[in-house]
């Protein structure tokens, strides 16, 4: 018997117990179905599919995507069917392969934001709800997550209008990660997801146009890695709730670093379009890596970064 054998692999964020630490990030992972070739999805230990709205959108003009050094920048503008497509067409599927579904929704208002949360109540297979307060793509997507006390308000509506756990997903775009995750702990949050893309653009100097056909996207991938890491331990010295990080994470080092600058999970984004078998490497490797850091399971080794400095938490 092997000592990773006795790994305890499970993590507790909130009100939701996820079998490992490793999930896929909303807009990387289609619905799932579409890796399914690819990637063995029943091992992930959570799955974000593309968040849905009220109605269903067509999103932005093209271009939406494009390469940029060490990432991508996307302009998707959220395109998709619809919460009621979803829940018929989707959810069942997703609902049948067992693993953890978070489903990840944006509303173009505080009320619809409660509305489509309610909606998703007693829908089998849902094991939590992402409120996408940071996308960067859509007109006023981010006001919920620039703004304490909006979020506060809508962490702690959504919170009271179901009973599945709630995660707020933050924008790195603020002057103050902690700002923000204090206000989205104090509306009741069971984890918080940081970071969404971080706002750039690229421009053809000699058409003197933007690339992109929304002018600014997100920018996502390893470029982004070190904003992340540090929006996560930020944001992890400021609040007691459990930090899901993303952001540029491709291999089991990018894992380890957020665990212990305090993420008690982790989404892989970006890396699904490059190297689709990421999450499942990581997942070989992660026993090993606890093995090495000395440690039986996750959450001990979760936030052990030592700085010398002092945490600002209240
Ligand atoms: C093409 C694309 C589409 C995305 N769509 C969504 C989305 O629908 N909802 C969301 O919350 N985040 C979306 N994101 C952001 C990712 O979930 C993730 O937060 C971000 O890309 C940073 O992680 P990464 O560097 O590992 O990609 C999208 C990212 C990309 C690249």
């Amino acid at each position: 018997m092997s000592s990773a054998t006795h790994l305890d692999l499970s993590v507790q964020l909130g009100r939701l117990r996820l079998p490992n630490p490793i999930l896929v990030a909303s807009g990387t992972f289609g619905y799932a179905r579409e890796m399914e070739g690819l990637v063995d999805v029943h091992r992930l230990g959570g799955i974000l599919p593309k968040t849905i709205t009220q109605e269903p959108r067509a999103g932005n003009n093209p271009w939406r995507t494009l390469e940029t050094a060490a990432g991508m920048l996307n302009s998707i503008g959220l395109d998709n069917d619809g919460i009621e497509a979803f829940v018929a067409h989707h959810m069942p599927y997703l609902a049948s392969l067992g693993v953890p579904i978070i489903v990840s929704i944006a509303g173009r208002s505080h009320d619809e934001f409660v509305q489509m949360t309610a909606r998703l109540e007693g829908v089998p297979g849902i094991a939590a709800i992402e409120l996408n307060i940071s996308c960067p793509n859509v007109s006023g997507g981010v006001d919920f997550g620039t703004d304490a006390a909006m979020c506060e308000r809508l962490v702690a509506d959504c919170r009271a209008a179901s009973s599945v756990p709630i995660i707020a997903k933050l924008t790195p775009n603020v002057t103050s990660i902690p700002t923000m995750a204090k206000a989205a702990a104090a509306g009741g949050a069971d984890a918080i997801s940081l970071i969404n893309t971080c706002l750039g653009m690229a421009i053809d100097w000699r058409r003197r146009r933007p690339m992109l056909g929304n002018v600014m996207g997100g920018l996502s991938g390893p470029a982004i890695k070190p904003i992340a890491l540090r929006a996560v331990y930020q944001a992890a010295q400021a609040v007691e709730t459990p930090i899901i990080g993303i952001g540029g994470i491709a291999t089991i080092d990018d894992v380890m670093e957020f665990l212990v600058a305090g993420a008690s999970a982790v989404q892989l984004g970006t890396v699904n379009f490059y190297n689709p078998k990421a999450s499942m490497e990581v997942l070989d490797a992660l026993p090993n890596a606890l093995t090495t850091a000395g440690v039986t399971n996750v959450a001990d080794i979760v936030g052990t970064l030592v700085t010398g400095k002092s945490s600002t938490k209240s």
